[in-house]
């Protein structure tokens, strides 16, 4: 479970993440959406500890992050895809990472083959598609099997087939009882993904709310979406 509590974050001038309190339950994937500049990312850098609060805080069960002891085993995230080093090997960049945490190569193994790299898993990832990218920044995510986990996006870049492997991941993991939350600019496939939905306007909660609901009220979720963001004129407007 994610909890929100008045979070706020300014970066001079702009108010990036303005008094956003919601939880995120455990069992379904809920949508994060909103316009260019609303505040997803940087509520999930909040969230991670990547970036301080400037007021309020935001809790994994429970927890602020930064109090986790073995943080890869309770929450798992891909923020941006290309921040890998280009020069490793797809192996060895998740071997990196789980060596901080304990975890061993047996476990690199399996989420390169639950990803799909494990064919290309001794090359080097500075040869990857922004596809294959995105598919290892998942197999980070999810290399200590933690129960909370954050998407920023993870859609971009892949094939048809890449876009609906990763509803049938999101839903399954979901379905195991976790935590998901998944940002997105993609409306439909967002209605077949998600059961939840978190619509950001100016980094204020603009909608929490389930996809059937706004689906009852509005001709689709694009529709629901449009109508909700609408007064939302966006890119951090000073205030
Ligand atoms: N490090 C930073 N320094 C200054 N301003 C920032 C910083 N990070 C984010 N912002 C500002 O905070 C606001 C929210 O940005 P954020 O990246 O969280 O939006 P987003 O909802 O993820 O947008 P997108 O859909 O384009 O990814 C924007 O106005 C952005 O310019
Ligand atoms: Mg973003």
């Amino acid at each position: 479970m994610i909890e929100l509590q008045h979070l706020t974050k300014r970066y001079d001038a702009t108010v990036a993440v303005d008094d956003l309190s919601f939880k995120v339950e455990p069992g379904h994937v809920t949508g994060f959406l909103g316009p260019n500049g609303a505040g997803k990312s940087t509520t999930l850098r909040l969230i991670l500890g990547l970036d301080a609060p400037t007021s309020g805080q935001a809790l994994v069960d429970g927890r602020r992050y930064a109090s986790l002891r073995k943080p890869m085993f309770e929450v798992g995230a891909l923020l941006d895809a290309s921040a890998v080093h280009g020069g490793r090997s797809a192996f060895n960049h998740l071997l990196c990472l789980a060596a901080t945490n304990g975890i061993g190569a047996t476990r690199v193994a399996e989420v390169l083959e639950l990803v799909g790299l494990a064919s290309v898993a001794r090359k080097r990832v500075a040869g990857f598609s922004l596809g294959m990218k995105q598919r290892l920044g998942i197999a980070a995510a999810l290399l200590g099997d933690p129960g909370v986990l954050l998407f920023d996006e993870p859609v971009n870049g892949l094939d048809p087939d890449g876009v609906r492997w990763i509803r049938d991941l999101m839903r399954s993991l979901a379905a195991e009882g976790r935590t998901v939350l998944l940002s997105s600019h993609l409306m439909s496939e967002m209605a077949l993904t998600a059961e939840r939905i978190v619509i950001l306007g100016r980094g204020r909660l603009v909608a929490h709310s389930t996809v059937n609901e706004l689906t009852a009220r509005y001709p689709s979720l694009e529709d629901a979406y449009m109508a909700l963001t609408a007064s939302s004129v966006q890119f951090g407007a000073a205030r």
